[in-house]
């Protein structure tokens, strides 16, 4: 069964000791923090989700670390394990021509499994829980207990948002995890990043193509706090621009997402969340944002991003409030990113088909670091998938990727560090080249726009110039190990 809401997941979550209740009184300025950096770095047995019930300063309970661990990450998109999101959608997506009835059989009810969990329109509800409290004449963000996260950042942030807007040209739904700094109770700035959606959806209103709206500057806007955890997770999902971030979270929750009518904007809002904030970004202010100690580990300096001005807040009648820390990693996102690696390797697999598998590992913060195997086949194909991979949606920003081969796990960290040492010519196997980076990269010379690494650490074909014999690497013989095998217990080692 989905879950309908968060409660459901807390719920799975108690059952299976993973929610630890903080009862002692908190502060939302810094102590969150602290507290859940200690226990997102910490030892596994005690990496839990938090709810801390007595945050000084406001009523609502704060959830944090939600998502923090592989196993808790799992269990939020319906699976037990993180590689089953690959497999699962390898199997719908497989272009291949099905061999024999049973197979056909097998795929079609994958495939209308998908689609009904999709659902073929937007399952709509006149009632929702997010709108038991309505407050659209004096709407407050004060109550909410809103986290100032690091010391130097520049006031308290709003970090695990679904922000939801619709492209003024086209009128297609965007679903964006984008921080949002408080200024006062009404107003907020939205941190959408120059490749993101929602950034996309404000240049088109500055262009003035908005269809059907009198101020083309003004774009609706609703930041949703909670809901299924699947589709918390999946405002953080890179999908192209086209695709409805809320149809992928039907797929992995096996139920379509349903919503409600926001009370102030024409927007939809998923109808289980625990609070909405209704609004309009107004794309011609932008005012200064951050600091803020961001994922990289580093704080952001300050830069300006576009206003958003509150028209309503609706809530249920006794909401939790969702949130997280980025900081130095590993951290609870390094865990959502996780997901996405796992999930996308069957599309990255659509448009290169050589990738066997990848890994992004946290210290490298999604784009620093790509790790990849492929089935080598030709002379430069680690340099086709290298080139490939930056031609890629979001892995365009990738600034260091790593080739080896197929056999090679790269889940293995010390097995890629032993192969990109051993295995490069840095004279040869390395592509130096310049491209667009990310928004947030402090080390590129230039805002955005810098230098990026590809490495072919694979075993080189005389076609690639390698002219001596490229030696085998050692492995034990299968009888021996067998024989080991048979005896390891009576060694007592
Ligand atoms: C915890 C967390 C916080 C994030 N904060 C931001 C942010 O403030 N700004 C941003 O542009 N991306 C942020 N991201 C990354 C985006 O959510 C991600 O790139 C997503 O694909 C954006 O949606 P879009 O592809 O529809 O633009 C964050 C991701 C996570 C997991």
């Amino acid at each position: 069964m989905p879950y309908n809401d968060l409660n459901d997941f807390l719920e799975l979550l108690e059952k299976r000791g993973q929610l630890a209740r903080i009862k002692q009184p908190i502060s939302p300025e810094l102590e969150i923090t602290e507290i859940a950096d200690r226990v997102m770095k910490g030892p596994a047995s005690s990496n839990k989700a938090l709810l801390f019930d007595n945050v000084s300063g406001s009523k609502m309970p704060v959830l944090i670390n939600t998502f923090g661990s592989a196993e808790r990450m799992a269990w939020a998109l319906g699976v037990e394990g993180l590689d089953e999101l690959n497999t699962n959608l390898a199997k719908i997506i497989d272009l291949r021509l099905p061999r024999g009835l049973g197979e056909v059989m097998g795929r079609g009810r994958d495939m209308m499994g998908a689609i009904k969990s999709i659902g073929l329109k937007p399952k709509k509800v006149k009632r929702a829980p997010v709108q038991q409290i309505i407050n659209r004449d004096e709407p407050t963000l004060d109550s909410i207990p809103i986290l100032k996260c690091w010391p130097k950042d520049g006031g308290r942030f709003i970090t695990l948002p679904q922000v939801i807007t619709r492209d003024p040209t086209t009128g297609l739904r965007n679903v964006g995890m984008y921080r949002l700094q408080v200024l006062d109770s009404r107003t907020l700035l939205v941190h959408w990043q120059r490749h993101k959606g929602g950034a996309e959806h404000e240049r088109r209103a500055r262009e003035g193509k908005a269809v059907d709206s009198g101020n083309s500057a003004l774009i609706p806007a609703a930041v949703v706090l909670g809901g299924d955890p699947a589709s918390i997770w999946c405002s953080s999902a890179p999908l192209p621009p086209n695709i409805d971030e809320y149809l992928l979270a039907g797929y992995l929750r096996g139920a379509p997402v349903e919503f409600v009518d926001c009370v102030t904007q024409p927007l939809e809002v998923p109808a289980r969340a625990e609070i909405v904030i209704e609004g309009y970004v107004d794309t011609n202010d932008h005012r200064p944002e951050g600091p803020f100690g961001d994922h990289t580990g580093y704080y952001t300096p300050v830069e300006l991003f576009p206003v958003l001005h509150v028209t309503a807040i609706t809530q249920r009648k006794s909401p939790i409030y969702p949130t997280t820390i980025v900081g130095i990693p590993p951290m609870e996102d390094a865990w959502m990113g996780k997901a996405t690696e796992r999930l996308f390797l069957p599309l990255m697999r659509l448009f290169l088909p050589e990738i066997v598998d990848v890994n992004m590992p946290a210290e490298g913060v999604f784009h620093n670091l790509v790790l990849v195997s492929i089935k080598k086949r030709y002379p430069g194909h680690a340099r086709k998938v290298i080139y490939g991979l930056w031609g890629l949606a979001l892995l365009s920003l990738a600034k260091a990727i790593v080739i080896v081969d197929d056999w090679v796990d790269v889940q293995d960290l010390s097995r890629v560090t032993w192969q990109a040492l051993g295995n490069v010519d840095w004279s040869y196997d390395v592509v130096i080249t310049t491209g667009a980076v990310d928004h947030l990269d402090h080390a590129s010379h230039q805002h955005s726009f810098g230098g990026k690494i590809g490495i072919d650490a694979t075993a080189k074909l005389s076609e690639e110039g390698y002219h001596r014999s490229w030696p085998e690497a050692i492995q034990m013989d299968p009888q021996v190990k067998a024989r080991v095998d048979q005896i390891w217990q009576k060694l007592k080692l």
